[in-house]
């Protein structure tokens, strides 16, 4: 996979003086370096696309120091607010990438990762838009290689659309089981919380506007051997 092949996603925006002035003097303190991902500290969690960084923080405050914590995003002013907020509050238990998921993903190790969260992915509604999704069946079987048994997945989305799809693969999955019912479950939990806390600011937004939220929570079993590319 090519960087290239990302453009779509936003990099620029307008930054507060404060994003800024983190932007600039945090990001090599914090920067995870992509050749010490085969080698990670675990119990090593993941959050993709942080967005401003709410609940990334709320994770890191929430573990031991033992964990450690990736957070994914390439949106700059976000990276600065998690940065700004992580430095004041001295945590030293996460880094950040600023990198498509899909490019870091190739880095980790297979089944390295503990835990994984995502909250609310760009749904993209528009059709000529779909493939841009992040959560597709090619997706959902890279990040079962990659995750250890017994591993959380979190997702979390305002647009029904997305999250009946998500519910649906995620459903064909032989990797992962929902956390809330059986084997094989389709489980969507409206508006009920999975064990997360830190409002965010598209899950605001998805409140404001009227939207349900949808949790979804999986359990990976086991790894994918079979499911061969079409
Ligand atoms: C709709 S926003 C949600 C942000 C945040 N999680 C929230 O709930 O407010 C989706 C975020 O995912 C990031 N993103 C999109 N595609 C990504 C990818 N392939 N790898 C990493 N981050 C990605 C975008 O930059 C964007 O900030």
């Amino acid at each position: 996979m090519k960087i290239e092949e990302f453009n779509y996603i936003r990099r620029n925006g307008r930054f507060t003086k404060a994003q800024k002035c983190a932007y600039k003097n945090l990001y090599s303190k914090y920067r995870a370096d992509l050749r010490q991902l085969s080698s990670l500290k675990r119990p090593f969690g993941l959050e993709i696309g942080f967005g401003m960084g709410e609940q990334f923080i709320e994770w890191a405050r929430s573990v031991p120091d033992t964990w450690h914590l990736i957070g994914v995003e390439l949106y700059k002013p976000g990276v600065g607010a998690m940065l700004s907020k992580a430095d004041k509050l001295g945590l030293s238990n996460l880094s950040f990438i600023d990198q498509p998921i899909q490019i870091v993903l190739s880095d980790i190790v297979a089944e390295g990762i503990d835990e994984v969260r995502i909250f609310f992915p760009d749904p993209w509604p528009k059709k000529k838009h779909a493939k841009r999704r992040l959560l597709n069946t090619e997706f959902v079987h890279e990040l079962s290689r990659k995750m250890a048994a017994g591993a959380s997945l979190t997702i979390a989305t305002d647009w029904e659309h997305y999250a009946l799809e998500i519910s649906s693969i995620m459903a064909c999955s032989s990797a992962f089981v929902s956390k809330e019912i059986g084997p094989k479950s389709h489980c969507l939990m409206e508006e009920e919380r999975v064990d997360y806390s830190g409002e965010t600011k598209f899950e605001a937004r998805g409140i404001r506007l009227g939207h349900r939220i949808w949790h979804l929570a999986y359990k990976k079993i086991r790894e994918l051997k079979t499911q061969t590319k079409a």
